[in-house]
């Protein structure tokens, strides 16, 4: 069956951007938040982004008039019912989901895909959730997704090949690059990203430069968009210190330790540039002051 209609839970930062770029696409999409105010904040966040694209000319006003016209909030799961597939990007708590996916599964037809934006939890035991493993898998997006052109399409030993390929053609669909991934927490990007994040971490705390040092050394002998430190702000110190935990459990090897400096600014609440302040205070969001932190 062909993939017409999509459902997207969570209009948070990444869910939000996942609607969007669906819409972009053409597909009408239902959106699902728990609250009428994270539902309007999700849905605000769309509508600046596609301002920015009708003032830069990148489309025109008649385009967003009809992408806002393919999106559509509710707070109900129940409207999720007639999606063909439902991209799932909530709090990433295991309990919620094993919620979220045993209510879905009651309600959807047994043709519709079920696809997890988890960055770190397994998308095998999400599928023990449901009765449809073979229609279960990954579909991992980076932030900001509107930008970033790649998406990981996971599957599990129990993923029905055809599934597999219908998503990954699905994803080129939304203008994205798929690349194919099997179950292994991290999958590709966060497998070689958190390491490398973490021990960005560790030079700072062993005195091996400053964190402008350390972000510019990427930056320029690298030329990543970003130094990992920046980055470590941009993703978030709590959620990468999430990931890295999962990881460590998983694989139980160093590399994927968070540093106890990352956990003393988790502790702290020193989450990066959501919290306003992180490797770097944001007190003037224009201009980021490295914090003094070792
Ligand atoms: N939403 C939508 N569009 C955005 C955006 C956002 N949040 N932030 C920036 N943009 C757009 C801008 O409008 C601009 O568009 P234009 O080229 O059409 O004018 C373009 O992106 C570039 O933005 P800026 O000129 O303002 O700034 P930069 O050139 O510094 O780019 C960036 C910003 C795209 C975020 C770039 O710094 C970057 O690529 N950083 C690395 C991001 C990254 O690594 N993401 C992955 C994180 S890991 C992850 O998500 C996995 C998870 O599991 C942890």
């Amino acid at each position: 069956m062909a993939i017409e209609k999509v459902g997207v839970v969570g209009c948070g930062l990444m869910g939000s951007g996942i609607a969007q770029v669906a819409a972009q696409a053409g597909y009408p999409v239902t959106v699902r938040e728990v609250s009428t105010q994270l539902l309007e904040k999700g849905l605000q966040s769309i509508e600046k982004n596609l301002g920015r694209l009708v003032e830069k000319g990148t489309i025109a006003a008649v385009d967003r008039d009809q992408i806002r016209g393919r999106l559509r909030g509710t707070t109900n799961v129940d409207d999720l019912k007639d999606c063909d597939i439902i991209i799932e990007a909530i709090i990433e708590q295991l309990p919620a989901k094993r919620e979220l996916w045993s209510a879905l599964d009651k309600i959807c037809p047994k043709s519709a895909i079920f696809a997890s934006n988890t960055s770190s939890l397994s998308i095998t035991e999400m599928a023990t959730f449901t009765q449809r493993p073979d229609r279960f898998l990954g579909l991992h997006f980076f932030n900001p997704v509107p930008v970033m052109k790649l998406v990981e399409v996971i599957r599990t030993i129990a993923t029905d090949p055809k599934v597999f390929e219908e998503v990954v053609a699905f994803a080129g669909k939304l203008g994205k690059t798929p690349v194919r991934t099997t179950d292994r927490t991290g999958f590709i990007v966060n497998r070689l990203l958190v390491p490398y994040i973490l021990d960005a971490v560790r030079a700072l705390e062993e005195g091996v430069a400053s964190i402008e040092d350390i972000d510019n050394s990427m930056k320029l002998g690298c030329g990543h968009p970003m130094g990992p430190l920046t980055l470590l702000d941009f993703v978030g110190l709590d959620t990468t210190y999430y990931i890295a935990n999962i990881m460590f459990d998983e694989f139980k090897e160093k590399r994927f330790a968070p540093p106890p400096l990352l956990k003393r600014m988790v502790l702290a609440g020193w989450n990066g540039r959501k919290a306003g302040r992180g490797f770097y205070d944001y007190s003037d969001p224009a201009k980021p002051k490295a914090m003094q932190l070792t």
